[in-house]
Protein backbone atom coordinates (compact mmCIF):
# COMPACT_ATOMS: atom_id res chain seq x y z
CA UNK A 1 0.00 0.00 0.00
CA UNK A 2 1.59 3.91 -0.71
CA UNK A 3 2.03 5.89 2.47
CA UNK A 4 -0.57 6.82 4.43
CA UNK A 5 -1.64 10.87 4.07
CA UNK A 6 -2.25 12.77 7.09
CA UNK A 7 -5.81 13.50 6.10
CA UNK A 8 -8.50 13.39 4.03
CA UNK A 9 -12.28 13.14 4.14
CA UNK A 10 -14.70 10.94 2.47
CA UNK A 11 -18.53 12.00 2.07
CA UNK A 12 -20.81 8.31 2.59
CA UNK A 13 -24.34 7.98 1.71
CA UNK A 14 -26.42 5.05 1.69
CA UNK A 15 -30.22 4.24 2.73
CA UNK A 16 -29.00 0.90 3.16
CA UNK A 17 -25.94 0.28 4.81
CA UNK A 18 -24.61 1.27 8.48
CA UNK A 19 -22.36 4.02 8.25
CA UNK A 20 -21.25 3.40 11.69
CA UNK A 21 -20.17 0.03 11.08
CA UNK A 22 -18.40 1.33 7.64
CA UNK A 23 -16.74 4.48 9.87
CA UNK A 24 -15.31 1.61 12.25
CA UNK A 25 -13.84 -0.74 9.69
CA UNK A 26 -12.19 2.24 8.05
CA UNK A 27 -11.19 4.31 10.87
CA UNK A 28 -9.25 0.64 11.92
CA UNK A 29 -7.88 0.54 8.50
CA UNK A 30 -7.00 4.80 8.03
CA UNK A 31 -7.39 6.42 11.21
CA UNK A 32 -6.67 9.56 9.22
CA UNK A 33 -9.45 9.53 7.23
CA UNK A 34 -12.49 11.94 7.99
CA UNK A 35 -15.69 10.10 7.55
CA UNK A 36 -18.53 12.38 6.70
CA UNK A 37 -22.08 11.32 6.30
CA UNK A 38 -24.35 13.09 4.52
CA UNK A 39 -26.04 15.62 4.59
CA UNK A 40 -23.54 16.53 7.37
CA UNK A 41 -20.78 17.24 4.77
CA UNK A 42 -19.17 20.34 5.93
CA UNK A 43 -17.01 21.96 3.34
CA UNK A 44 -17.87 20.61 0.64
CA UNK A 45 -14.09 21.70 -0.50
CA UNK A 46 -12.82 18.72 2.06
CA UNK A 47 -14.29 15.48 0.29
CA UNK A 48 -11.41 13.92 -1.84
CA UNK A 49 -13.50 10.80 -2.04
CA UNK A 50 -17.60 9.40 -2.05
CA UNK A 51 -18.33 6.46 -0.84
CA UNK A 52 -22.27 6.00 -2.08
CA UNK A 53 -25.30 4.02 -3.08
CA UNK A 54 -27.61 5.22 -5.14
CA UNK A 55 -26.78 9.56 -3.79
CA UNK A 56 -29.38 11.67 -4.88
CA UNK A 57 -28.28 12.39 -8.49
CA UNK A 58 -27.02 16.06 -8.56
CA UNK A 59 -25.18 15.31 -5.25
CA UNK A 60 -21.29 14.29 -6.47
CA UNK A 61 -21.15 17.41 -8.46
CA UNK A 62 -20.66 19.80 -5.33
CA UNK A 63 -17.40 18.87 -4.47
CA UNK A 64 -14.85 20.74 -6.57
CA UNK A 65 -11.90 17.96 -4.84
CA UNK A 66 -13.36 14.94 -5.55
CA UNK A 67 -11.06 12.35 -6.81
CA UNK A 68 -12.95 9.28 -7.04
CA UNK A 69 -16.55 7.55 -6.43
CA UNK A 70 -16.46 4.36 -4.57
CA UNK A 71 -20.15 2.69 -5.41
CA UNK A 72 -20.95 0.86 -2.50
CA UNK A 73 -22.09 -1.99 -4.35
CA UNK A 74 -21.67 -4.45 -7.69
CA UNK A 75 -24.03 -3.06 -9.99
CA UNK A 76 -23.25 0.86 -10.93
CA UNK A 77 -25.92 1.46 -13.18
CA UNK A 78 -27.94 3.55 -10.83
CA UNK A 79 -25.05 5.52 -10.32
CA UNK A 80 -24.12 5.99 -13.78
CA UNK A 81 -27.61 6.97 -14.72
CA UNK A 82 -27.19 10.49 -13.17
CA UNK A 83 -25.61 12.30 -15.76
CA UNK A 84 -24.47 15.06 -13.96
CA UNK A 85 -21.13 12.95 -12.49
CA UNK A 86 -17.94 14.93 -12.88
CA UNK A 87 -16.56 13.43 -16.07
CA UNK A 88 -12.98 13.29 -15.05
CA UNK A 89 -13.58 11.28 -11.52
CA UNK A 90 -13.30 8.18 -11.93
CA UNK A 91 -15.72 4.92 -10.60
CA UNK A 92 -14.97 1.65 -8.89
CA UNK A 93 -17.19 -0.87 -7.63
CA UNK A 94 -17.02 -2.85 -4.67
CA UNK A 95 -15.90 -6.75 -5.99
CA UNK A 96 -15.85 -8.55 -2.64
CA UNK A 97 -15.05 -12.46 -2.36
CA UNK A 98 -17.62 -12.17 1.08
CA UNK A 99 -20.25 -11.01 -1.36
CA UNK A 100 -19.47 -13.29 -4.12
CA UNK A 101 -20.04 -16.04 -1.66
CA UNK A 102 -23.66 -14.62 -0.25
CA UNK A 103 -24.51 -14.49 -3.93
CA UNK A 104 -23.60 -17.99 -4.97
CA UNK A 105 -24.89 -19.23 -2.09
CA UNK A 106 -28.30 -17.92 -3.20
CA UNK A 107 -28.16 -18.69 -6.30
CA UNK A 108 -27.65 -22.72 -5.34
CA UNK A 109 -30.52 -22.03 -3.07
CA UNK A 110 -33.03 -21.10 -5.84
CA UNK A 111 -31.53 -23.51 -7.52
CA UNK A 112 -32.15 -26.24 -5.54
CA UNK A 113 -35.55 -25.72 -4.36
CA UNK A 114 -36.63 -25.61 -8.08
CA UNK A 115 -34.56 -28.89 -8.65
CA UNK A 116 -35.66 -30.87 -5.60
CA UNK A 117 -39.23 -29.65 -6.46
CA UNK A 118 -39.68 -27.06 -3.71
CA UNK A 119 -42.36 -25.54 -4.86
CA UNK A 120 -44.72 -28.25 -5.59
CA UNK A 121 -43.93 -29.50 -2.01
CA UNK A 122 -44.69 -25.88 -0.49
CA UNK A 123 -47.97 -26.14 -2.72
CA UNK A 124 -48.74 -29.23 -1.57
CA UNK A 125 -48.67 -28.55 1.71
CA UNK A 126 -50.92 -25.82 2.11
CA UNK A 127 -53.63 -28.72 0.53
CA UNK A 128 -52.61 -31.06 3.18
CA UNK A 129 -51.29 -33.52 0.01
CA UNK A 130 -48.71 -35.96 0.30
CA UNK A 131 -47.57 -35.49 -3.33
CA UNK A 132 -44.55 -37.81 -4.55
CA UNK A 133 -42.62 -36.69 -7.25
CA UNK A 134 -39.64 -38.83 -8.06
CA UNK A 135 -35.81 -37.14 -7.64
CA UNK A 136 -33.83 -36.00 -10.27
CA UNK A 137 -30.18 -36.43 -9.89
CA UNK A 138 -28.32 -32.66 -10.03
CA UNK A 139 -26.57 -34.23 -13.24
CA UNK A 140 -29.63 -34.22 -15.35
CA UNK A 141 -30.05 -30.59 -14.48
CA UNK A 142 -29.08 -27.85 -17.05
CA UNK A 143 -27.88 -24.34 -15.28
CA UNK A 144 -27.33 -21.60 -17.73
CA UNK A 145 -25.65 -18.52 -15.98
CA UNK A 146 -26.34 -14.85 -17.80
CA UNK A 147 -23.26 -13.03 -17.01
CA UNK A 148 -19.94 -14.44 -15.70
CA UNK A 149 -18.19 -11.55 -14.11
CA UNK A 150 -16.95 -11.75 -10.11
CA UNK A 151 -20.81 -12.69 -9.03
CA UNK A 152 -21.84 -14.45 -11.70
CA UNK A 153 -18.22 -16.57 -11.99
CA UNK A 154 -18.72 -17.79 -8.07
CA UNK A 155 -22.49 -19.03 -8.55
CA UNK A 156 -21.41 -21.48 -11.24
CA UNK A 157 -18.60 -22.33 -10.01
CA UNK A 158 -20.90 -23.31 -6.75
CA UNK A 159 -23.67 -24.54 -8.53
CA UNK A 160 -21.05 -26.62 -10.67
CA UNK A 161 -19.65 -28.37 -7.71
CA UNK A 162 -22.68 -29.90 -6.37
CA UNK A 163 -23.04 -31.55 -10.02
CA UNK A 164 -24.94 -29.19 -12.09
CA UNK A 165 -24.57 -29.26 -15.69
CA UNK A 166 -23.55 -25.54 -15.93
CA UNK A 167 -22.87 -23.39 -18.70
CA UNK A 168 -22.36 -19.63 -18.49
CA UNK A 169 -22.90 -16.86 -21.17
CA UNK A 170 -20.70 -13.45 -21.44
CA UNK A 171 -20.13 -10.34 -23.78
CA UNK A 172 -16.48 -12.01 -24.46
CA UNK A 173 -15.57 -15.37 -24.49
CA UNK A 174 -14.28 -16.99 -21.50
CA UNK A 175 -12.51 -20.36 -20.50
CA UNK A 176 -13.65 -21.20 -17.11
CA UNK A 177 -13.08 -24.81 -15.36
CA UNK A 178 -15.81 -27.31 -15.58
CA UNK A 179 -18.19 -24.59 -16.74
CA UNK A 180 -19.30 -24.43 -20.78
CA UNK A 181 -18.98 -21.28 -22.24
CA UNK A 182 -20.88 -19.09 -24.87
CA UNK A 183 -20.48 -15.66 -25.50
CA UNK A 184 -22.20 -13.06 -27.50
CA UNK A 185 -25.70 -13.28 -29.63
CA UNK A 186 -24.29 -15.55 -31.96
CA UNK A 187 -23.85 -18.14 -29.18
CA UNK A 188 -27.33 -16.46 -27.10
CA UNK A 189 -30.00 -19.08 -28.85
CA UNK A 190 -27.56 -22.52 -28.25
CA UNK A 191 -26.63 -21.56 -24.45
CA UNK A 192 -30.76 -21.12 -24.11
CA UNK A 193 -31.79 -24.11 -25.47
CA UNK A 194 -29.61 -26.14 -23.19
CA UNK A 195 -30.83 -24.09 -20.17
CA UNK A 196 -33.59 -25.88 -17.75
CA UNK A 197 -32.65 -23.44 -15.18
CA UNK A 198 -31.84 -19.93 -16.43
CA UNK A 199 -30.56 -17.47 -13.86
CA UNK A 200 -29.68 -13.74 -14.79
CA UNK A 201 -26.66 -12.25 -13.10
CA UNK A 202 -26.01 -9.20 -15.79
CA UNK A 203 -25.27 -6.40 -15.27
CA UNK A 204 -27.71 -3.20 -16.70
CA UNK A 205 -26.07 -1.62 -19.59
CA UNK A 206 -28.05 -0.24 -22.55
CA UNK A 207 -27.12 -3.40 -23.74
CA UNK A 208 -28.87 -5.83 -21.65
CA UNK A 209 -31.99 -3.11 -20.95
CA UNK A 210 -34.75 -5.46 -22.06
CA UNK A 211 -32.48 -8.20 -23.26
CA UNK A 212 -34.30 -11.12 -21.49
CA UNK A 213 -38.17 -10.86 -22.85
CA UNK A 214 -39.99 -12.77 -25.30
CA UNK A 215 -37.10 -14.47 -27.62
CA UNK A 216 -35.36 -15.33 -24.38
CA UNK A 217 -37.60 -17.29 -22.66
CA UNK A 218 -39.43 -18.59 -25.81
CA UNK A 219 -35.34 -19.98 -26.64
CA UNK A 220 -35.51 -22.08 -23.38
CA UNK A 221 -36.80 -25.56 -23.14
CA UNK A 222 -40.25 -25.64 -22.23
CA UNK A 223 -40.68 -25.70 -18.03
CA UNK A 224 -37.93 -23.86 -18.11
CA UNK A 225 -37.21 -22.39 -14.27
CA UNK A 226 -35.89 -18.58 -14.16
CA UNK A 227 -33.85 -16.93 -11.35
CA UNK A 228 -33.48 -12.88 -11.89
CA UNK A 229 -30.58 -11.88 -9.65
CA UNK A 230 -29.06 -9.18 -11.83
CA UNK A 231 -31.02 -6.23 -12.45
CA UNK A 232 -35.06 -5.64 -13.02
CA UNK A 233 -34.87 -3.32 -16.19
CA UNK A 234 -33.06 -6.57 -17.84
CA UNK A 235 -35.80 -8.16 -17.45
CA UNK A 236 -39.43 -7.44 -20.04
CA UNK A 237 -41.62 -8.33 -16.99
CA UNK A 238 -44.79 -8.29 -19.25
CA UNK A 239 -43.13 -11.26 -21.08
CA UNK A 240 -42.16 -13.27 -18.28
CA UNK A 241 -45.53 -12.70 -16.46
CA UNK A 242 -46.99 -14.16 -20.63
CA UNK A 243 -44.51 -17.03 -20.42
CA UNK A 244 -45.36 -18.25 -16.73
CA UNK A 245 -49.24 -18.05 -17.77
CA UNK A 246 -48.28 -20.13 -21.02
CA UNK A 247 -45.95 -22.58 -18.97
CA UNK A 248 -43.11 -21.78 -20.74
CA UNK A 249 -41.44 -20.69 -17.66
CA UNK A 250 -42.35 -22.98 -15.25
CA UNK A 251 -41.11 -21.51 -12.33
CA UNK A 252 -38.73 -18.22 -11.20
CA UNK A 253 -37.49 -16.77 -8.52
CA UNK A 254 -37.00 -12.76 -8.53
CA UNK A 255 -35.02 -10.48 -6.34
CA UNK A 256 -34.76 -7.92 -8.67
CA UNK A 257 -37.46 -5.73 -10.21
CA UNK A 258 -38.35 -2.55 -12.83
CA UNK A 259 -39.66 -1.22 -9.95
CA UNK A 260 -38.88 -1.46 -6.15
CA UNK A 261 -40.40 -2.09 -3.96
CA UNK A 262 -42.68 -3.91 -6.53
CA UNK A 263 -46.11 -2.85 -6.57
CA UNK A 264 -48.99 -4.26 -4.88
CA UNK A 265 -50.66 -4.74 -7.87
CA UNK A 266 -48.27 -6.59 -9.69
CA UNK A 267 -49.30 -9.99 -11.13
CA UNK A 268 -45.99 -11.63 -9.74
CA UNK A 269 -47.31 -11.62 -6.39
CA UNK A 270 -50.12 -13.63 -7.17
CA UNK A 271 -48.09 -16.83 -8.57
CA UNK A 272 -47.83 -19.45 -6.96
CA UNK A 273 -44.58 -20.58 -8.84
CA UNK A 274 -43.52 -17.27 -8.60
CA UNK A 275 -40.98 -16.61 -5.44
CA UNK A 276 -40.73 -13.25 -4.51
CA UNK A 277 -37.61 -11.89 -2.62
CA UNK A 278 -36.68 -8.05 -2.00
CA UNK A 279 -33.36 -7.19 -3.66
CA UNK A 280 -30.85 -8.97 -0.78
CA UNK A 281 -29.25 -11.73 -2.48
CA UNK A 282 -25.70 -10.04 -1.89
CA UNK A 283 -24.76 -7.30 -0.06
CA UNK A 284 -21.30 -5.24 0.47
CA UNK A 285 -19.96 -6.08 3.79
CA UNK A 286 -17.66 -3.21 5.28
CA UNK A 287 -15.79 -5.45 7.06
CA UNK A 288 -14.62 -7.43 4.20
CA UNK A 289 -14.95 -4.75 1.37
CA UNK A 290 -13.43 -1.77 3.83
CA UNK A 291 -9.57 -3.07 2.70
CA UNK A 292 -10.00 -2.82 -0.91
CA UNK A 293 -12.03 0.86 -0.18
CA UNK A 294 -9.08 2.12 1.89
CA UNK A 295 -6.15 0.94 -1.07
CA UNK A 296 -8.50 2.91 -3.38
CA UNK A 297 -8.25 5.83 -1.71
CA UNK A 298 -4.69 5.71 -1.41
CA UNK A 299 -4.31 4.65 -5.24
CA UNK A 300 -5.79 8.04 -6.60
CA UNK A 301 -4.19 9.69 -3.96
CA UNK A 302 -0.98 8.77 -5.19
CA UNK A 303 -1.99 9.33 -8.77
CA UNK A 304 -3.30 5.61 -9.67
CA UNK A 305 -6.26 4.45 -11.82
CA UNK A 306 -8.25 2.74 -8.68
CA UNK A 307 -8.87 -0.70 -8.56
CA UNK A 308 -11.91 -2.37 -10.35
CA UNK A 309 -12.65 0.22 -12.00
CA UNK A 310 -16.37 1.04 -13.64
CA UNK A 311 -16.17 1.22 -17.54
CA UNK A 312 -18.31 4.11 -18.18
CA UNK A 313 -18.34 3.02 -21.85
CA UNK A 314 -19.69 -0.58 -20.94
CA UNK A 315 -21.49 0.88 -18.07
CA UNK A 316 -20.60 -1.86 -16.11
P1 LIG B 1 -19.33 -7.84 -13.54
O1 LIG B 1 -18.15 -8.41 -12.84
O2 LIG B 1 -19.26 -6.48 -14.10
O3 LIG B 1 -19.73 -8.88 -14.69
C1 LIG B 1 -20.73 -8.63 -15.62
C2 LIG B 1 -20.85 -9.82 -16.55
O4 LIG B 1 -21.92 -9.60 -17.46
C3 LIG B 1 -19.58 -10.06 -17.37
O5 LIG B 1 -19.33 -11.41 -17.53
C4 LIG B 1 -19.97 -9.42 -18.71
O6 LIG B 1 -19.31 -9.97 -19.84
C5 LIG B 1 -21.43 -9.78 -18.78
N1 LIG B 1 -22.12 -8.87 -19.71
C6 LIG B 1 -22.23 -7.54 -19.66
N2 LIG B 1 -22.89 -7.07 -20.72
C7 LIG B 1 -23.21 -8.16 -21.46
C8 LIG B 1 -23.87 -8.33 -22.70
N3 LIG B 1 -24.36 -7.29 -23.39
N4 LIG B 1 -24.00 -9.57 -23.20
C9 LIG B 1 -23.49 -10.63 -22.52
N5 LIG B 1 -22.85 -10.54 -21.33
C10 LIG B 1 -22.72 -9.30 -20.82
O7 LIG B 1 -20.59 -7.86 -12.57
P2 LIG B 1 -20.80 -8.69 -11.23
O8 LIG B 1 -19.98 -8.13 -10.15
O9 LIG B 1 -20.69 -10.14 -11.55
O10 LIG B 1 -22.34 -8.31 -10.92
C11 LIG B 1 -23.36 -8.58 -11.85
C12 LIG B 1 -24.60 -7.80 -11.48
O11 LIG B 1 -25.26 -8.40 -10.36
C13 LIG B 1 -24.36 -6.37 -11.02
O12 LIG B 1 -24.14 -5.51 -12.10
C14 LIG B 1 -25.65 -6.06 -10.28
O13 LIG B 1 -26.58 -5.49 -11.17
C15 LIG B 1 -26.16 -7.42 -9.82
N6 LIG B 1 -26.17 -7.56 -8.35
C16 LIG B 1 -27.33 -7.93 -7.75
C17 LIG B 1 -27.35 -8.12 -6.38
C18 LIG B 1 -28.58 -8.59 -5.69
O14 LIG B 1 -28.64 -8.55 -4.46
N7 LIG B 1 -29.57 -9.06 -6.41
C19 LIG B 1 -26.20 -7.93 -5.62
C20 LIG B 1 -25.03 -7.54 -6.27
C21 LIG B 1 -25.03 -7.37 -7.65
P3 LIG B 1 -17.69 -9.87 -20.01
O15 LIG B 1 -17.14 -10.81 -18.96
O16 LIG B 1 -17.46 -10.34 -21.36
O17 LIG B 1 -17.35 -8.43 -19.74
C1 LIG C 1 -26.68 -4.76 -5.38
O1 LIG C 1 -27.65 -4.92 -6.05
C2 LIG C 1 -25.40 -4.42 -5.91
O2 LIG C 1 -25.30 -4.12 -7.10
O3 LIG C 1 -24.43 -4.42 -5.13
Amino acid sequence: MTEAPQQGAILFYSEFDDPEEWRGHLRELAPWLDFRVWPDVGDPADIEWALVWKPPPGELRRFPNLRLIVNLGAGADSILADRTLPEHVPICRIVDPEMGRMMAQFALLAVMRHHRDFVSFERAKRQAEWRYIHPKPASAVRVGVMGLGSLGREAAALIASMGYRVAGWSRSPKRLEGIDTYAGQEELGAFLARSDILISLLPLTEETRDLIGRDVFSRLPRGAVFISLGRGHVVDEDALVEALRSGQVGEATLDVFRQEPLPKEHPFWAMEQVMITPHLASVAMAATSAPQVVENLLRTRAGQPPLNEVDRRKGY
